[in-house]
């Protein structure tokens, strides 16, 4: 049965094996996949490595899916301000916002709603803000619709070959059904 839990240098959980089993398990694995295809372009050290620094910024969300004690899914982010966000994201960004850094499924595991599980989790405690994110949709996978149907909204086209898109959610907003 798959489980869930929040993860960050403040969980009980946080350890060098959790760190591994992400990278190893669930990370690696989900980005040798399409559509990054980023075979042999990660290492466990350097996953772990930039998980930690990731997770220790102030306010960073981090939550994981586990079967039997193996991560097999995990998702993390952070609020950015919009001068950062603007020099991550490349293009101008008004606003201050939560960065949904990662969010990732190993590929044995895909279809069973554990990355919208993982996603409502993550949301719900990041709370009411706006959320940005970034992807791409060249060549055609589930990733990009995947986020259509958690309901973002793409913002800005880089125009590249890979077709990468920045993605805004505003959890401000109560859903379409709540304010007919
Ligand atoms: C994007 C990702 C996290 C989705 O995780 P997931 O656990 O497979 O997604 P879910 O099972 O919650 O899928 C929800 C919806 O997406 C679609 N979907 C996801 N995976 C699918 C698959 N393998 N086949 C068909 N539909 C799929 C379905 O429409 C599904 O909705 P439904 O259950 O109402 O049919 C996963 O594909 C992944 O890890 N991809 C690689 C890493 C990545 O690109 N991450 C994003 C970086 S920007």
């Amino acid at each position: 049965m798959v489980t869930y839990a929040p993860f960050g240098p403040n969980t009980g959980n946080w350890n060098e094996e959790l760190l591994a089993s992400i990278a190893q398990n669930c990370y690696i694995p989900a980005f040798e996949g399409p559509p990054w295809y980023e075979v042999g372009e990660w290492t466990v050290k350097q996953v772990v490595a930039d998980i930690t620094n990731q997770l220790s910024k102030k306010g960073a969300i981090g939550f994981v899916a586990l079967d039997s004690g193996k991560v097999v899914g995990c998702v993390f982010g952070y609020p950015m301000g919009k001068t950062e966000l603007s020099a991550e994201l490349k293009i101008t960004v008004s606003i201050d916002g939560m960065y949904l850094d990662e969010i990732c499924v190993a590929p044995s595991y895909h279809g069973q709603q554990i990355g919208s599980t993982l996603y409502q989790l993550w949301s719900k405690k990041v709370g009411r803000k706006v959320v940005i994110a970034r992807t791409m949709t060249n060549p055609p996978t589930i990733v990009y619709p995947w986020f259509l149907k958690m309901g973002y909204t793409v913002i800005a086209e880089y125009n590249d070959s890979q077709g990468k898109v920045i993605l805004m959610k505003d959890l401000w907003r109560p859903p379409n059904w709540m304010i007919r």
